[in-house]
């Protein structure tokens, strides 16, 4: 491409010859791309969280239910991503099985390409990527289609390559996201996700109230004193070489990007695990005081992740509870709204609070984290 001030001329690379470009224009205004008064860009994107899910509630029917009638047709349907969006095509496998008794096949996009040959034409792959740009994404659904699979997207950037590549995009309308850690675009994902499986469920209605509920929990839990008591768990925790975390069922994806926020932003290593295999290695590396946060929705995996958190704490954690009631075993409680499946996206926000907070104890600039892209466009 040769750009020019005011003008770029594009040309066929093998060819040379000149090319007609195809515009596409980017619904983003200058003015979304500002610190808009906000610290940083993370913080600005966390407390975008609300609007983003207002406005995907209002506004994304018609392509959720796109999305879920190819879905509901294809042979079978695998959803892949990297990094956070892996996170949100992990819970999509557990929403679309509980919201909707509909079976999808969860792959890390990087590990897709080990598993094509379960990939057949009448396959549908899901593509889930903020900046739409991921190598690991790109090459995961051109093996696909060169399969004969048909390809879905989830994107933020719309007119990116994957945006561009795939046969049916749904635009995740989060805005620019300029900090490296996905915050307001992991909310967009699973609520784009979860919305489709109620859509699937023929429950589009119910949906959209989830996801507005879960918008008003995040904007009090942001609001009020709950931010101020993570900020004092985060400098009990600043100086400690670990933090586990653990969920079951849904918050088992919440567990590992709850860790991941922690790590990729504060440097702390941070493990998430399924609750149930605490038992399996995990708990040898529990020491007195060792910090370990505990994700409890009210729902089917309550009881058992609590009996976890108890064997923990017998062996001397620190215990950090979410959830909706207190608990004995807790040291500190983050109290969540129960909001069934949509607890889910507010459960995230702990973590990305927290993870904010103790980069900052590190003295770590928390939108631009060391080694990290915004998006790997290269292996
Ligand atoms: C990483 C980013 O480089 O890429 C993560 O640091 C992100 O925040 C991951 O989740 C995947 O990026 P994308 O653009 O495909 O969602």
């Amino acid at each position: 491409m040769l750009v020019t001030r005011g003008s770029g001329r594009l040309f066929d690379v093998e060819t040379g010859c000149e090319l007609a470009p195809e515009i596409a224009e980017i619904p983003w205004d200058r003015a979304a791309t500002e610190l808009a008064g906000y610290p940083d860009y993370m913080t600005k994107e966390i407390h975008e969280q609300p609007a983003t899910l207002r406005r995907i509630a209002a506004t994304s029917r018609h392509h959720v239910r796109q999305l879920a009638a190819l879905i509901g047709q294809a042979r079978d349907v695998f959803v892949i991503g990297c990094g956070t969006a892996g996170h949100a095509a992990l819970a999509e496998q557990y929403l679309l099985a509980r919201i909707a008794e509909h079976r999808v096949t969860f792959a890390t996009a990087s590990e897709f390409q080990y598993l094509q040959d379960f990939v057949t034409r009448g396959s549908l792959v899901v593509a889930l990527s903020q900046s739409g740009e991921t190598i690991d994404v790109i090459d995961a659904v051109r093996a696909a289609r060169g399969r004969g699979a048909s390809i879905a997207a989830v994107v933020n950037v719309e007119g990116s390559t994957l945006w561009r590549f795939a046969d049916h995009a749904v635009p995740l309308m989060a805005g620019p996201e300029r900090c490296v850690l996905s915050t307001k675009t992991f909310a967009a994902k699973l609520a784009i996700l979860m919305l489709t499986a109620y859509e699937l469920a023929r429950q589009g209605d119910v949906g959209c109230a989830c996801i507005i509920n879960a918008a008003d929990e995040i904007e009090r839990l942001l609001a009020g004193d709950r931010r101020d008591l993570i900020r004092r768990i985060a400098d009990e925790i600043s100086t400690r070489d670990h933090l586990f975390v653990i969920g079951r069922g849904p918050s088992y994806p919440l567990a590992l990007e709850t860790a991941l926020k922690v790590k990729e932003v504060s440097y702390v290593h941070a493990e998430g695990f399924a609750g149930g295999e605490l038992k399996h290695g995990v708990i040898a590396l529990i020491e007195p005081g060792t910090p370990c946060l505990v994700l409890a929705p009210r729902d089917e995996t309550h009881d058992d992740i609590l009996a976890g958190a108890m064997q923990v704490k017998a062996r001397g954690a620190m215990l950090i509870g979410v959830s909706p009631e207190p608990h004995e075993a807790f040291d500190y409680h983050i109290a969540v709204a129960d909001l069934g499946p949509a607890t889910a996206i507010v459960n995230a926000v702990p973590g990305q609070v927290l993870g904010y907070y103790l980069a900052l104890l590190r003295g770590h600039d928390p939108d631009k984290p060391r080694n990290l892209a915004k998006s790997v466009t290269v292996k």
